[in-house]
C-alpha cells in the first residue's frame, strides 16, 4: 500500500509525505514516493496521519461480563475511534490471576478482534506471586488495585504487595490519594517500573513530580474523563449523577486544568481510556463506576489541541510513543521504517456533534454524545490492512503484540 499525501508530525514539524508500507510494515516515509509501484493507492488528501492510538488502559468485559462489552464489539469501538492497540485490564470473570485465566481469556480473543492488543495480569490478596512470576514477560504488567473499585481485587497486606512487586516486570496500579505515594514507595523499594493509571488530583502531581526529580522509574497516565469532565458536569441531573460516576471520581475545574498542564509538560506521560462499559440500566439500578470512551479518545482529545491546551506533537507522544515506549513495545506506536503499519487518518476540520447513532459500544452509550469532537477518525489501518473506512470495517485480524514482537 502506498499512502500519499500524509500530513504527519516528526518531532515538532509537520511534513507532507507518502509512505509505503509492504508485508504489514511502514517501508519508506519520503517525499513524492513512485506511484509505478503497482501498489494499492490510499490517498490522505493532506489529512493528519498520526500512528494508531495506543490505550493502555481498557476493560473490555471478556470473559464474565459481555452483555457490558466483549472482544469483539470493545475492539470495534476501539478501531472506530483510531485505537490499533489496546490492553485489557484483569477484573474481568474469571479474574486473569492465574495463568488458566490467561489461557482461556487469549483463546477467548482468539480471532475476535478487530485491533491488536495485550494483557494485564492481576495480582490478589491471596498472594498469586508464583503465578504473577510466570506471566510477567507474557502480559504488559501486573495491575494492583490499591484501593477499592470494580471487582474484588483490593491487595492491601504489605507483605503480599512486596512479593507481588518483587514477582513482576513492572507495575500497573489504581491507586488514589495517598495510595499514590505508597505505590511510589514501594516500586522505589522494589526497583520496579510503575505505571499510575488514571491519576485525577492535582495533589497526586505532586507525588509524581517529586518521584521523578529523585530518577524513580515512574509514569503517570490520564483519562479523557478526567481531563474534560468534573463535578459540575456530574451534579447536573439526576441521571447524570449516576452515569458520571467512576473510580477515581470526577474531580473539581481545577484538577482538570492542573491535569493538562501536567500532560502537556511531563508529569503525565499518557492518555488511556479506562474504557469501563456498564449498561445504563446497570448504572440506573446501583451505584456502578466507569464509563465507556475507547471510540472518542483521540476525537476527543484533539479539542485540546484545539483549545491550546496541548500540542499536537505532544498529544502524538502521550497516545502513541509514550505507551509504546513505557511497556515495551518494539513495533508500534511510530510512523517510522521498520514499525508496524498502524496509523489513523483523521480530518481535523470535522467538528461535528458526537451523535447517539454512531456508537458501536455494546454499553450504548457515551458522556461525550453531545458534544462537538475536535477531528473525526476517517480511516484506520492495522498492520497495512484497512480496519476502519467510511463507515466499513475490515476483518478481525487483531493478534497478541507480545506473541508477533
Ligand atoms: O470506574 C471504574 N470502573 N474504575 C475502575 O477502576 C474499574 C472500572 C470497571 O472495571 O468498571
Ligand atoms: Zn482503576
Ligand atoms: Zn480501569
Amino acid at each position: 500500500m502506498l499512502v500519499k499525501n500524509a500530513k504527519i508530525i516528526m518531532g515538532t514539524e509537520e511534513v507532507m509525505v507518502d509512505i509505503l508500507i509492504q508485508d504489514g510494515k511502514f517501508v519508506k516515509v519520503g517525499r513524492n514516493l513512485a506511484e509505478d509501484l503497482k501498489e494499492e493507492i490510499l490517498d490522505a488528501k493532506g489529512h493528519y496521519v498520526l500512528p494508531g492510538m495506543i490505550d493502555a488502559h481498557t476493560h473490555m468485559r471478556t470473559p464474565g461480563f459481555t452483555h457490558k462489552e466483549d472482544i469483539s464489539s470493545g475492539s470495534k469501538a476501539a478501531i472506530r475511534g483510531g485505537v490499533t492497540s489496546f490492553f485489557d485490564m484483569p477484573n474481568t470473570d474469571p479474574a486473569t490471576v492465574s495463568m488458566e485465566a490467561l489461557e482461556e481469556k487469549r483463546n477467548m480473543y482468539q480471532g475476535n478482534s478487530y485491533a491488536d492488543y495485550a494483557f494485564y495480569f492481576g495480582g490478589t490478596r491471596f498472594d498469586n506471586h508464583e503465578e504473577v512470576q510466570k506471566a510477567a514477560e507474557e502480559t504488559v504488567a501486573t495491575k494492583i488495585f490499591f484501593n477499592v473499585s470494580t471487582g474484588d481485587m483490593l491487595v492491601e497486606d504489605d507483605r503480599i504487595l512486596e512479593n507481588i512487586f518483587h514477582a513482576s516486570k513492572r507495575v500497573a496500579v489504581h491507586a488514589e490519594r495517598e495510595m499514590v505515594e505508597k505505590a511510589i514507595q514501594l516500586a522505589r523499594k522494589i526497583k520496579k517500573p510503575l505505571y499510575l493509571c488514571h491519576i485525577s488530583l492535582e495533589k497526586e502531581l505532586e507525588y509524581i513530580r517529586e518521584a521523578k526529580e529523585i530518577g524513580i522509574e515512574v509514569y503517570g497516565e490520564v483519562t479523557p474523563h478526567h481531563l474534560f469532565l468534573n463535578e459540575e458536569d456530574r451534579e447536573q441531573t439526576e441521571e447524570t449523577k449516576l452515569f458520571l460516576r467512576t473510580k477515581p471520581e470526577l474531580k473539581t475545574k481545577k484538577d482538570n486544568e492542573a491535569l493538562w498542564k501536567a500532560l502537556q509538560y511531563g508529569i503525565l506521560d499518557t492518555i488511556g481510556t479506562d474504557h469501563a462499559p456498564h449498561l445504563l440500566e446497570e448504572k440506573k439500578a446501583k451505584l456502578t463506576f466507569g464509563m465507556p470512551s475507547v471510540e472518542h479518545s483521540l476525537e476527543m482529545m484533539w479539542k485540546g489541541v484545539e483549545e491550546g491546551k496541548i500540542t499536537l506533537p505532544r498529544l502524538q507522544e502521550v497516545m502513541c510513543e509514550n505507551p509504546a515506549n513505557i511497556f515495551g513495545l518494539k513495533t508500534k506506536g511510530k510512523i517510522a521504517v521498520g514499525y508496524d503499519a498502524d496509523f489513523v487518518i483523521v480530518d481535523e476540520k470535522d467538528h461535528s456533534e458526537i451523535q447517539q447513532e454512531e456508537i458501536i459500544s455494546k454499553a450504548a452509550w457515551s458522556p461525550y454524545v453531545g458534544q462537538k469532537r475536535g477531528c473525526k477518525v476517517l480511516t484506520t489501518v492495522l498492520r497495512g490492512e484497512i480496519m476502519y473506512h467510511e463507515g466499513i470495517f475490515g476483518k478481525k485480524r487483531g493478534r497478541e503484540i507480545l506473541k508477533h514482537e
